[in-house]
């Protein structure tokens, strides 16, 4: 469906007899909208909206949230039954083609990914012009750039079967340009991907194996994996997806598109937030200090956020924290950590913040970011690792955004406008009369 115009907003200038009617548009779900299209041409006036808290950029019919309740659901599948009964390979084809697979489209679907999960080995070459220590965002933000030196078979964003081989290239390579980013800083040889195991089961065996001797996949943590995927694949409008759109709408190819959308996420206020969140807990360090921290978050001059909570459109809890926190404890089980310090100190923090009024007042939650550190951590991931992890999650969600945005009719180059309060014009002072 699309949206349907039911009834009108009219917004008139006082102090004038200028109006204008405005069509409100009504979706599947959700607030409805008014179209404001024709609003300058009848009234010579922009919205003002920083940070678009706002202002729908897109009509969309991928990914829908609702904050006030916390419901994420992915094509009308709720986020809950997907992580319990799906993989994140079938959450790919879902997402990029609106529908769950019969068995035979799975089938088709995982085997194409899984023969474009190599890289062209110049690509190799890249990475030695990286210092060791380079953070793993840097190294992913330009190697995916750099794919568009390779495909030229797939630049045009108007081919449809070019956009179908790029979103299939781009959700396969990026587990395995993120794993090598990650070989690369401990001085490890890379590893190859392998067609006999499962995306998740790829990436951790990529990551942690060596080719030394055999790596066997633990099943818990591969479903651990597979679920981490699942719950980042994708999340309405966000600011990378947005940045992925807005580099879309300009007709840049897919790959320059997905790695704009990488050093978007990598803002410590996006998906730099796991990182972030570790390395909080590592600083407060004991709950005691908990009163003192939060105490410092309370104080505005302080500028501390308690990273991990709070959401643009979230004002309740995010559902993903919830199924990310049940995972943190079959993970721990499984791997005998007894009482991991970090998670202990993570739910204590929870428990207070949230008992605390400036929390409630301010709708603050635990968002994904909470505790998906504190099962990486435990998984024996980096925690440079945190984001370029949520990166390969999100390249599906950030290709099916781009491709809704290239087969949208409606869509057209992104050009904000603004209100300007800088100087009124003026004549040049040459230097010999400047003060
Ligand atoms: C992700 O958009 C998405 O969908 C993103 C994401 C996705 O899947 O793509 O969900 C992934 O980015 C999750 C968010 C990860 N970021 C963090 O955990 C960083 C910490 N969070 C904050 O920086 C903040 O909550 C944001 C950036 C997430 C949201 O910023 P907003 O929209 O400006 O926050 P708000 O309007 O809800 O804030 C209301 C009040 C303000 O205080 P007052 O001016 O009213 O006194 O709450 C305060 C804010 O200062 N506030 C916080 C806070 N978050 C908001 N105070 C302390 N700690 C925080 N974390």
């Amino acid at each position: 469906m699309s949206a349907t115009a039911k009834r009108t907003v009219t917004v008139t200038l006082d102090g004038t007899n200028k109006s204008t009617s405005l069509p409100l548009l009504s979706g599947t779900a959700g607030a409805d909208v008014f179209d404001i299209r024709k609003m300058y041409g009848d009234l010579g006036i922009f919205t003002y909206d920083p940070g678009y808290g706002a202002t729908a950029s897109c009509e969309s019919k991928i990914t829908y949230i609702d904050g006030d309740v916390g419901i994420l659901e992915y094509r009308g599948y709720p986020i809950e039954q997907l992580a319990e009964n799906s993989t994140f390979l079938e959450v790919c084809y879902l997402l990029l083609n609106g529908e769950l697979p019969n068995p035979a489209q799975s089938a088709e679907f995982e085997l194409g990914v899984m023969r474009h999960t190599m890289l062209h080995e110049q690509i190799r070459s890249f990475y030695n012009g990286f210092r060791r220590d380079a953070h793993p965002m840097a190294i992913m933000c330009g190697v995916v750039g750099a794919l568009s030196a390779f495909y030229h078979d797939s630049l045009d964003i108007n081919d449809p079967e070019s956009r179908r081989i790029s979103a299939f290239r781009l959700v396969a390579k990026l587990p395995t340009i993120a794993a090598w980013a990650y070989k690369y800083s401990i001085g490890q040889p890379f590893m190859y991907p392998r067609n006999d195991l499962t995306y998740a089961e790829n990436f951790l065996y990529m990551v942690y194996g060596v080719p030394a001797e055999e790596y066997k996949v633990n099943p818990i943590l591969s479903k651990a994996m597979d679920l981490i995927m699942i719950l980042h694949a994708d999340h309405e409008q966000n600011a990378s997806t947005s940045t992925v759109r807005l580099a879309g709408s300009t007709g840049a190819n897919p790959f320059a598109c997905i790695a704009a959308g990488i050093a978007s996420l990598w803002g410590p206020s996006h998906g730099g937030a796991n990182e972030a969140v570790l390395k909080m807990l590592s600083e407060i360090g004991h709950v005691d200090n908990i009163p003192a921290f939060l105490a410092d978050v309370k104080d505005k001059d302080n500028h501390t956020k308690l990273m991990g909570f709070g959401h643009r459109v979230y004002k309740n809890y995010d559902p993903r924290a919830k199924l990310i926190q049940k995972a943190c404890h079959d993970v721990l089980a499984e791997l005998g950590i007894k009482g991991d310090p970090l998670l202990d100190l993570a739910m204590e923090l929870e428990k207070i913040a949230l008992s605390d009024p400036y929390f409630i007042d301010r709708k603050l939650y635990p968002n994904v970011d909470f505790y998906s550190g504190i099962i990486l951590k435990a998984m024996g991931f980096p925690t440079s690792m945190f984001t370029a992890l949520f990166a390969v999650s999100r390249t599906v969600g950030w290709v099916s955004q781009w491709q809704e945005l290239i087969e949208d009719p409606q869509q057209r180059i992104g050009r904000p406008r603004q209100i300007y309060t800088g100087p009124a014009t003026r004549d040049y002072v040459p230097m010999s009369k400047r003060g």
